[in-house]
C-alpha cells in the first residue's frame, strides 16, 4: 500500500507506526444535539456522519482495525424513539455499505448479540459480513447490542458447553483460547482506546480486550471529532511508553 503522506499542519503524527488497531466509543451525540436545540436523534444522526469520515480516514491511512461502539447492552434503557432512530441508522448505514464495500473494501463485522435486532437488519449484517470475506482492506467492528461484560459471560457459556460436550476440558483453558471464545477472536487486542465527549468511564466496552490498551480522553463531542482530532489521539499515543508489565 502507498505509504500515506500527511499534510503539514497535521505532520506531527509517525504514520509509520501506527496502532495497530484503535477503538473509539462514540459518546456525545445527545449533549451535542441539545446544545443545538435538536432532538438527541439529529445528533445520532450526526454522529452517523463522524463515523463515516473517520473510518475512511482510518482506511486511508493504513490502519488495520477499527472498532467502535455504537449501542451498548445498557442503550436499551433509553427512550424507545431513540433506540429506534439508532437502529435506523444502522440500517441505513449497512445499505449503503452493501453498496459502496466494492470501492472502498473495508470489511465489516459486528461485535454484539445480534439476536435482538429485526431480522431484515439482522440479514444485512450477515450480507455485510459475507462481503467482507472477499476483500483485505481494513476491518471495522461495530460494536451493537454489545457489553463487554455480556460479552464474556457468552464466551464462558460457550466454553463450559464445549467441555460438556466432550471436546474441551477446563483444565486446557488459557487467556489465548478463551480469547477465541470472544466477539473479538481472532482480532489483536486495541492499542488505542478513544473516548470523546469529556466522559472518564469505560462503560462495559472491551473490557476483557482493553487490558493493556493506552486511552486518550477528550471533551470534543463525537459528531464533532474530527481527523484533526485523531491525529491528536494517534500522537498522544505515540507518545505514551508502553510497558505491558515490563520496564
Ligand atoms: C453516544 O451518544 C451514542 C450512544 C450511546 C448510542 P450519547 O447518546 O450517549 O450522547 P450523550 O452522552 O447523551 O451526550
Ligand atoms: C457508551 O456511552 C456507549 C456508546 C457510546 C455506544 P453511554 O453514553 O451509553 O455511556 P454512559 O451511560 O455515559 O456511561
Ligand atoms: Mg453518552
Amino acid at each position: 500500500m502507498a505509504l500515506f503522506k500527511p499534510k503539514a499542519e497535521l505532520a506531527e503524527v509517525d504514520f509509520n507506526h501506527l496502532p495497530r488497531h484503535v477503538a473509539i466509543i462514540m459518546d456525545g451525540n445527545g449533549r451535542w444535539a441539545k446544545r443545538r436545540g435538536l432532538p438527541r436523534t439529529a445528533g445520532h444522526a450526526a454522529g452517523a456522519e463522524t463515523f463515516r469520515t473517520i473510518a475512511t480516514y482510518c482506511q486511508e491511512i493504513g490502519l488495520e482495525y477499527l472498532t467502535v461502539y455504537a449501542f451498548s447492552t445498557e442503550n436499551w434503557k433509553r427512550p424507545m424513539e431513540e433506540v429506534s432512530a439508532i437502529i435506523g441508522l444502522l440500517k441505513k448505514y449497512l445499505l449503503e455499505s452493501i453498496e459502496k464495500m466494492e470501492k472502498d473494501k473495508i470489511r465489516l463485522h459486528f461485535f454484539g448479540d445480534l439476536d435482538a435486532l429485526p431480522p431484515e437488519l439482522r440479514e444485512l449484517t450477515v450480507r455485510t459480513d459475507d462481503i467482507s470475506t472477499r476483500y483485505e482492506g481494513m476491518q471495522v467492528n461495530v460494536c451493537f447490542n454489545y457489553g463487554g461484560r455480556d460479552e464474556i459471560v457468552r464466551a464462558t457459556r460457550a466454553f463450559a458447553a464445549d467441555c460438556l460436550a466432550g471436546k474441551r476440558n477446563p483444565e486446557e483453558l488459557t487467556e489465548d483460547l478463551f480469547s477465541g471464545y470472544l466477539y473479538s477472536a481472532g482480532v489483536p487486542d486495541p492499542d488505542l482506546v478513544i473516548r470523546p465527549s469529556g466522559e472518564l468511564r469505560i462503560s462495559n466496552f472491551l473490557l476483557w480486550q482493553s487490558a493493556y490498551a493506552e486511552f486518550y480522553y477528550t471533551d470534543v463531542l463525537w459528531p464533532d471529532f474530527s481527523k484533526e482530532e485523531l491525529h491528536k489521539a494517534l500522537a498522544a499515543y505515540q507518545s505514551r511508553s508502553r510497558r505491558f508489565g515490563g520496564v
